[in-house]
């Protein structure tokens, strides 16, 4: 069988290619850029951490999320009806479907912890604001974050109000709550970070950072660095679990797939680089450990803004940026669920987005948790030839290694299957419309081979079996 091209989305369509640029690259760019890359970076040392991170971006990231746009765009709706259909014109098994339910599961989860750290970020605009930072020395910002952390209704109101923000964009709809949001949004996301980055570019320090950045030491590279570096490859473009695709689903035909997907994946790799880039130098010059877990940038960013001059403005307008991000990226986490619900529950969309943000809400508790009551790790043991080896840890733990490293490259995996072997060619090639055939052959080969072997490869290695 074959797929037939649809013009439209029941939900709308971005009002431009530009749009969509913006809101696929508000999705990219988020809490994964800035909070996240750094510290599993900082916790895999480094340098031979950001070499496969940035190899998985260009020769699985790229292709996949040509692909998902692609798949969007054919189908026209929520992933998981967007899926269904695409697998009922080729004629194939109806389970495809399940790809975009992994999805929306995924998509809940993530938002579930997403918004509690989104949370911190926005707690920690107003001690930026308030001069929270002046005079902290490196015990000191600890205890900052460590009060914060261990304080669940602190947490869950800064929780909640994030959450509330989500739901006031999506509850009004393509046009008038997501295109709007991002078209404010980035740009003011672009401006802190230039005034940042510049700022930044002139306090020195930056050799070492760079240096543990780039300078890659191979020997400690085990199967699970790998895993989570492809992992961070997944999270940090938003692949692999349906935000891409239905954002693809609001973009005009017209549109080259190739050219948006470049800038994204450029525009978020370049964020992440130089997130590493301000934040390890800070790490180093006061004698911090890179390795300091999820709290990283709440405990040295603070330390760096409380000492230095225009440290207020700079260290607010950070937190600023980091909450912008992490709202353009969430609403993409509620979009395919929400969609969803529209299509095959008829509900409004206002009542959609309450019930989404409802449960991720209820979920991220669970989250919030992690870090008071809740921190002793849960799971179990592993002996495998004599080596005991603890498999868990905290709720917030579990959420996030489940989606990153497993959840999102399995989605990642299928769509590249489902596209490259499974789909007609010519309505591949149609809805890519690349004018060079050669161009669409080696996107094809990369898509069919190198992606799904890649990710299986990976798979294998992280539990021991090559
Ligand atoms: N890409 C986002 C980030 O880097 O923060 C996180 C994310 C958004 C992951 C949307 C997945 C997703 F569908
Ligand atoms: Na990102």
């Amino acid at each position: 069988g074959a797929t037939m091209r649809r013009e439209s989305s029941i939900h709308g369509q971005w009002s431009s290619k530009l749009v969509f640029v913006l809101a696929a690259t508000g999705s990219a760019v988020g809490l994964g850029n800035i909070w996240r890359f750094p510290y599993i970076a900082g916790e895999n040392g480094g340098g031979a951490f950001v070499l496969i991170y940035l190899a998985c971006i260009l020769l699985i990231g790229l292709p996949i999320m040509m692909a998902e746009i692609a798949l969007g765009r054919r189908g026209r709706q929520s992933p998981i009806n967007t899926m269904a259909t695409l697998a009922r014109e080729e004629g194939l098994h109806r389970a495809w479907g399940l790809v975009g339910w992994l999805g929306v599961t995924a998509g809940f989860i993530i938002l579930s912890y997403y918004s509690v750290i989104a949370g911190w970020s926005l707690s920690y605009v107003f001690r930026a604001a308030s001069g929270a930072f002046a005079g902290l020395d490196g015990e000191g910002v600890k205890n900052l974050f460590e009060g914060l952390v261990s304080d669940p209704e602190r947490l869950l109101a800064w929780h909640t109000l994030f959450m509330l923000m989500n739901i006031l964009v999506v509850a009004r709809g393509v046009r008038s709550g997501l295109e709007k949001a991002v078209k404010f949004l980035m740009p003011a996301l672009l401006g802190m970070l230039l005034i940042l980055v510049g700022y930044a570019m002139t306090q020195g320090h930056f050799m070492q950072g760079f240096a543990f950045m780039f300078r890659p030491d191979f020997s400690q590279v085990t199967g699970d660095t790998i895993l989570l570096a492809m992992g961070q490859a997944f999270f940090t473009l938003s692949l692999g679990m349906g935000a891409i695709m239905i954002y693809g689903s609001y973009l005009s035909s017209r549109a080259s797939i190739f050219k948006t997907s470049a800038t994204v994946v450029s525009a978020d790799t370049a964020v992440a680089l130089l997130a590493g880039l301000a934040i390890f130098p800070i790490v180093f010059a006061s004698g911090l450990e890179p390795g300091a877990g999820p709290g990283l940038i709440f405990i040295t960013l603070p330390m760096a803004f409380g000492e230095m001059t225009g440290g207020l403005l700079f260290g607010t307008l950070f937190f600023l940026l980091l909450v912008t991000a992490a709202w353009t990226s969430s609403i993409s986490l509620m979009e395919p669920a929400v969609a969803w619900l529209v299509e095959n529950r008829g509900l409004d969309r206002p009542l959609a987005a309450m019930i989404v943000g409802g449960i991720a809400w209820f979920l991220g508790i669970g989250t919030i948790l992690s870090f008071s009551l809740w921190s002793n790790p849960i799971g179990f043991n592993l002996t495998l030839g004599g080596e005991s080896l603890f498999i868990g840890g905290t709720l917030f733990d579990m959420a996030d290694y489940l989606t990153s490293n497993i959840m999102l490259p399995l989605g990642g995996l299928l769509i590249a299957l489902f596209v490259g072997w499974r789909m007609n060619r010519r309505s591949v090639e149609e809805e890519l419309g690349l004018r060079s055939r050669v161009f669409f052959k080696a996107w094809y080969h990369v898509l069919r081979f190198a992606a799904p072997i890649g990710i299986l490869l990976i798979f294998l290695k992280a539990v021991n079996l090559i």
